[in-house]
């Protein structure tokens, strides 16, 4: 009986992989689920754990992004639309007179966490911005993989 089954078992797979081969099929592994990306390039879920990276290393105490409740901070620059804002600050004369390095809008969020008095943005919620708020020691702090997704985070902020 037992036999039996497995016959007609074996026949299906067969019929299959004949069907398959009919219709044009491949025998090649099937073709992998598409990872959902955001508009900006970066999967989704890795966005998602950005954002809670985000909390995590609280700098949502610090920096407003609007539409998240969670980031109100008035301390440190609205980071709402911070991959364009990146993007014009490294064209300004003020930050090529810096010790800012960047050349790209991603360079320059980096280069903001990781070394945040490379150059200090003019302009915060309540008044100019100050040096040596922004915690100086996140280098040491965000492991890489944290840093990777906290960056694609931001980089979809436009
Ligand atoms: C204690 C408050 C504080 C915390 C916490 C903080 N920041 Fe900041 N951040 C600031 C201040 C103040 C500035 C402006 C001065 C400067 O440029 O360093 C700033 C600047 C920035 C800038 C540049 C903004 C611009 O418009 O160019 C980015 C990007 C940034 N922070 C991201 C982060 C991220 C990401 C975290 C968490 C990993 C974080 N900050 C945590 C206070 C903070």
């Amino acid at each position: 009986m037992g036999q039996h089954r497995l016959h007609i078992g074996m026949g299906l797979i067969v019929s299959a992989a004949l069907l398959l081969v009919a219709c044009g099929g491949t025998f090649t592994s099937p073709t992998a689920t598409p990872i959902p990306l955001d508009p900006t390039g970066a999967p989704i879920s890795v966005i998602a754990r950005g954002k809670t990276v985000f909390v995590k290393k609280v700098c949502n105490s610090c920096h407003i992004v609007k539409g998240f409740d969670e980031a109100i901070g008035l301390v440190g620059p609205d980071l709402t639309t911070i991959y364009r804002s990146a993007a014009s600050t490294i064209q300004t004369s003020v930050y090529k007179a810096s010790k800012g390095r960047a050349t790209t809008a991603i360079d320059y969020i980096r280069e903001s966490i990781l070394d945040p008095n490379a150059f200090i943005y003019p302009s915060c919620p309540t008044a100019a911005c100050q040096p040596n708020l922004m915690i100086e020691d996140f280098k040491e702090t965000i492991s890489p993989d944290d840093l990777e997704a906290l960056m694609a985070y931001l980089v979809s902020l436009r």
